[in-house]
């Protein structure tokens, strides 16, 4: 949902920097792109539509050491230039990038209009400089005057600005994520050297090739920074908020595509390893997380799109494997069980980028209720992660496709796990995931993509898909139909197996493509018997299974991974997905209407 990144420092191609940096968030939103710099005391603004992966960085040559640059999914407003951030004031000496959503902005609008301001632009953002600009009219401080402004605006928002007349780069985050990349000439935390300037980036990859020191502006807070050091501050009272310097794991290498033609495929064989970093828990507090589900009375599993889909299978983990039932909603619809929320509850929010507005929603509805909130993350640091009670990371790296992969598999094994743990059989969980893992990295070969790719071109023209399966593998259903719909754009619906004759096979022509995922398990033969169903009325049907049987037109050969069959057979529908979307000339990375980090409601 939009990308920030802003530099202020010692280097004096900020222009640069900030360009180089955003192409690594294009991930958060690829409508339009523009830049903000402040150079011989004048702030310039460059903007347009399109993707910010199409700029070229020397063209920002002018010499300055304080930028801002945004790339926009939008919210407010048609994909134009003119609504392309950054915004500006009246007077042009205002320049502001913002990520969110300002609830109030028509109000706000009649009265600077009233009080003689312009407003050239269909977004709420615009509100936002003129503001600060009439807040200046009454004091010369340009951080007084950003505070102001948001004490002003309803809504989440996470903001970037710069003035001609300040030296200061201030931001301010309600909401939405904003980070500070912290570039010391030491580098490391244990050894600080002397400040050399500081990133603000709404993701870490942005500045992950210059530091991986970073501070977290928490929501109501905002900072104030010269390059040389940085003031953070309580919005609503100015109260200081000192920050801790954390370094984070990640590494630049891990964020980068290397020679991968896109992150999706990249990330989906890395899932030959990042199945077993999930594994690679601290037994002692998996074991803790289980006895807080075994007593809490009431356990809710909540996420969105993919993470909800891991929640789902988890139910069935759960219910299988240690006869434990637990509720599962998505996030959004989470706000309505409040009534069933109690301080002895407990909720488990499962989330990739750790930043979701609705599961950030959910988790402060069960807060207010009193209720206990463990995450599940992938982004350490992040607004959820940090606002738990506990939180515990599946280790994935950082996962940049907008279609989420690896992150899954590693949600799906971190909740497998727990399963496990729950029914006392820790040790018994980890083996199978291991071994499992192991079996990833063996059918990821060469020819099992090639073969992938054969039925992706073969099936690529067809209207629909549909994709059945039962129990855990209902829930891979749902998923496999996201993950084909949202990067191919054909198409496709997930069933539970036993539901199509209730309707929906009346959709099945001679030719549609039906998609089976069937393990070893005690649905096995019913599984089949609705691949056979498909089969009769004219559907091509391709099975996702250990074992191969009659009924299969195309067989996908998956190993037997018993109460890990989720992880094994969404592999291949991810795999097929991406060609899909190649075959059709689509960019998987870059889904049309789509970002990676949901964080407006
Ligand atoms: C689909 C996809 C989304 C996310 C959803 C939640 O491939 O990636 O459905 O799963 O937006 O995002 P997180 O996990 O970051 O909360």
């Amino acid at each position: 949902m939009c990308g920030i990144f802003g530099y202020i420092g010692e280097r004096n191609d900020a222009g640069k920097v900030v360009v180089e940096g955003l192409k690594n968030l294009e991930y958060r939103g690829y409508d339009s792109w523009g830049v903000a710099w402040k150079s011989n005391g004048i702030v310039s603004v460059r903007k347009d539509v399109g993707k910010i992966s199409d700029v070229r960085s020397e063209d920002f040559s002018d010499i300055c050491s304080l930028a801002i640059a945004h790339t926009r999914w939008a919210t407010h407003g048609g994909v134009t230039k003119i609504n392309a951030h950054p915004h500006t004031s009246c007077d042009q000496t205002v320049a502001v990038i913002h990520n969110g959503i300002v609830e109030n902005y028509e109000e706000l609008r009649r009265e600077l209009t009233a009080k003689g301001h312009r407003f050239v632009s269909q977004t709420d953002t615009e509100i936002i400089p003129h503001l600060i600009e009439e807040e200046l009219k009454t004091t010369k401080d340009f951080a007084a005057a950003v505070r102001a402004t948001c004490l002003r605006i309803r809504g989440r928002f996470a903001i970037v600005a710069i003035h001609t007349h300040s030296a200061m780069l201030v931001a301010a985050r309600n909401g939405s994520p904003l980070i500070v990349g912290v570039k010391r000439g030491g580098g490391e935390v244990s050894a600080p050297g002397r400040i050399e300037g500081y990133f603000i980036a709404s993701d870490i990859p942005a500045f992950l090739d210059q530091t991986r020191i970073v501070q977290y502006l928490d929501d109501g807070e905002m900072l104030v920074s010269d390059g040389k050091s940085i003031l953070f501050s309580d919005i609503q009272t100015g109260e200081e908020r000192p920050k801790r310097e954390i370094e984070i794991q990640w590494t630049q290498q891990q964020a980068e595509k290397g020679d991968f033609e896109h992150y999706m495929m990249k990330e989906i064989m890395e899932q030959k390893e990042s199945v077993a970093r999930a594994v690679n828990q601290d037994d002692a507090q998996i074991m803790t997380l289980a006895k807080a589900i075994r007593e809490a009375q009431g356990t809710f599993l909540v996420g969105c799109g993919t993470a909800s889909k891991a929640c789902l299978a988890a139910e069935y983990f759960f219910s299988v494997i240690a006869d434990k039932h637990v509720n599962v909603a998505p996030a959004s619809e989470f706000k309505l069980y409040h009534h069933f929320l109690k301080p002895e509850s407990l909720i488990v929010v499962v989330s990739q980028s750790g930043e979701t507005a609705d599961v950030l929603e959910a988790m402060r509805v069960a807060k207010s209720a009193g209720s206990k909130v463990i995450a599940i993350v992938n982004n350490e640091g992040s607004t959820i992660a940090r606002e738990a009670d506990y939180a515990l990371r599946i280790n994935a790296g950082p996962e940049r496709a907008v279609a989420s992969t690896k992150a899954l598999t590693g949600q799906l094994a971190v909740l497998l796990l727990i399963a496990y743990a729950l029914a006392g059989k820790l040790r018994e969980g980890k083996t199978l995931l291991l071994e499992t893992s192991s079996a990833i990295n063996d059918m990821l070969n060469p020819r099992y993509i090639e073969r992938l790719k054969a039925l992706a071109d073969k099936i690529q023209t067809k209207r629909d898909i549909f994709i059945i399966g039962k129990s855990w593998n209902y829930p891979m259903a749902l998923e496999s139909a996201i993950k084909i719909q949202e990067v191919s754009y054909i198409h496709a619906e997930g069933f539970a197996g036993g539901e199509l004759k209730h309707g929906p096979i009346a959709l099945i022509e001679e030719g549609t493509p039906c998609i089976a995922l069937i393990g070893k398990d005690e649905v096995e033969q019913d599984s089949l018997s609705n691949a056979i169903e498909l089969k009769a009325r004219g559907g091509f049907i391709i099975g996702i299974s250990p074992d191969r049987y009659d009924a299969f037109d195309e067989w996908i050969r998956v190993p037997d991974a018993t109460a890990a069959q989720a992880i094994v057979n969404i592999i291949p529908i991810q795999v097929l997905a991406y060609f899909l979307a190649v075959a059709r000339g689509k960019n998987p990375d870059m889904p049309r209407n789509l970002a990676k980090s949901v964080t407006v409601k």
